[in-house]
């Protein structure tokens, strides 16, 4: 059950502060590593500074050893307050209000405005977003989601022949990230637009290649186009057109799908379509957002699902009992694990609509907050053994949300609230019906003693190829 700021702890915090003394302190007072004019503290991540982009994570870490929980730094003249407290997501939650404000995304939003004359989901803010994220919330449903589910088994299927022709001699599967990517992206077009691509099958079809290139084009475009001002206005740099070029093959794709709109299979699409309160550009943004939107957020869990699982052979084991006992939930468990140790979020970012106090700091309304959620879901403060692979520990979630009482807010990788991710249900219906197709057919096993890590991309990523042996269990 999550904790909820109610009137309760309203009056027992202004009892405190008043009775006990406790002093807000300014805004001026957060502490923060030396910055200079201009760049800010970009410095700490310049070539040979202290810390890599890429381990934004490690980065955090390490400065709140320095400066305490919350801290803040400035980029491109903003400043951003970082924080590494479960009970600060907590408030931020609870004050993020009815039109959560996620920072702005402005070269996508520059390209959306100039392509489509309107914003999609993702960028958008305010009303304009809740009038989007209306159509999408039928994805929460999980009664709806379940529509897709034996269309899932035959693309995990498809999934596990893929494999048997593609591992090599020693049954190793090279970069198996790229792979399940196919899977993920063959996922979500039975959802929008709503026709199954056949990634899976037609491994050297061009076209098909040039779909999922586009999209992973796109996310580093995104990606990139975030450290550099916005020259894209003016002229098209690398970043931006990676961005353009990649989301035009989406568009082209999705374009290409609508036109045979009486092949469409599904309600979803239907349901954009139909509707006379969406343009027919918010339409496409929208179908284009959803098919874009968890491709490798889902092929990352489940790669590092599967990491996890081939370096532990009890919860393997465990796993596969499991499914042979026709119940899924300890997959599950090993699904919200991996989240818990390598979230491909980065964490969780607002301007919120209020002032805010966290860490007794008065946060001004309007200030960009980041709930760093990497590291808080692994610190010993919220979970027992933080680095180790554990799914038991879901398994009996009264017993685990006693360790702390913002616990239920140290793993978020979905999000919270109105704006949570509206492919929560369909990535947990994905994973599983993967994992239990694959274990049902193959012993994982991982020939390594290299330890994998998260690096930063737009989504978070394994830090290097993860190479896995699939072992077919009937040898
Ligand atoms: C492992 C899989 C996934 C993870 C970890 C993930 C995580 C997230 C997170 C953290 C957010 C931001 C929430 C916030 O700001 O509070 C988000 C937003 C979003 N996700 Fe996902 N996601 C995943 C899969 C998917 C899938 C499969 C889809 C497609 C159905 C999807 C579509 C979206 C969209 C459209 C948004 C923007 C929602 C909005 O701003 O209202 N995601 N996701």
């Amino acid at each position: 059950m999550k904790r909820k700021y109610t009137v309760v702890n309203f009056v027992f915090h202004s009892i405190h502060y008043r009775f006990f003394s406790v002093k807000i302190l300014p805004f001026s007072k957060i502490p923060s590593p030396k910055s200079y004019p201009i760049i800010g503290h970009a410095h700490l991540f310049f070539k040979n500074g202290m810390y890599h982009k890429e381990k934004f994570a490690e980065a955090v870490q390490d400065l709140s050893l320095k400066y305490g929980p919350i801290f803040y730094l400035k980029f491109l003249g903003q400043k951003m307050v970082l924080t590494i407290d479960a009970e600060n997501a907590c408030k931020l939650f609870d004050a993020e209000g009815k039109y959560p404000f996620r920072i702005n995304m402005p070269a996508l939003a520059h390209y959306q405005q100039n392509n489509f004359n309107c914003l999609g989901i993702v960028v958008a803010n305010g009303v304009y977003w809740n009038k989007l994220r209306k159509y999408v919330n039928p994805l929460l449903n999980k009664s709806y989601i379940s529509s897709f589910s034996s269309k899932n088994y035959d693309i995990a299927q498809a999934f596990v022949s893929y494999v048997k022709k593609r591992r090599n001699e020693d049954n190793m599967l090279l970069d198996v990230c790229s792979h399940v990517y196919r899977y993920s992206t063959e996922c979500i077009s039975i959802v929008s637009p709503g026709r199954r691509l056949f990634c899976l099958e037609n491994y050297n079809n061009a076209k098909i290649n040039e779909i999922l290139h586009g999209s992973s084009k796109f996310m580093d475009g995104l990606y990139a186009s975030f450290s550099e001002p916005p020259l894209w206005k003016f002229i098209k740099t690398k970043a931006y057109e990676n961005l353009q070029n990649g989301f035009n093959i989406i568009k082209n794709y999705i374009d290409t799908e609508l036109e045979s709109e009486n092949k469409l299979e599904n309600t979803f699409i239907k349901s954009l379509f139909k509707n006379s309160n969406l343009s027919y550009n918010e339409a496409r943004l929208l179908a284009a957002d959803i098919f874009s939107g968890g491709i490798d957020a889902v092929a990352t869990t489940l790669t590092m699902t599967l990491y996890h699982l081939s370096r532990n052979k009890k919860c393997q084991y465990t796993a596969f009992e499991d499914i042979k006992n026709n119940s899924v939930l300890y997959l599950r468990a090993c699904v919200k694990e991996t989240l818990r140790l390598c979230p491909t979020s980065g964490g969780t970012t607002r301007s919120l609509p209020k002032n805010i106090i966290m860490n007794n700091y008065l946060i001004p309304a309007g200030t960009t907050v980041t709930i760093v959620h990497p590291v808080i879901s692994q610190m010993e403060k919220y979970f027992d053994d933080a680095h180790l692979y554990k799914p038991e520990r879901w398994l009996h979630s009264s017993k685990h949300n006693k360790k702390n009482e913002f616990t239920s807010y140290a793993s978020l990788p979905f999000g919270y609230g109105p704006r949570v991710c509206p492919g929560r249900w369909l990535t947990e219906q994905e994973c599983v019906i993967f994992l239990s197709e694959i274990l049902k057919e193959f012993i994982l096993e991982y020939p390594s003693n290299s330890e994998i890590g998260m690096v930063y991309r737009m989504n978070r990523i394994p830090d290097q190829l993860v190479n896995i042996k699939f072992i077919d269990r009937s040898t």
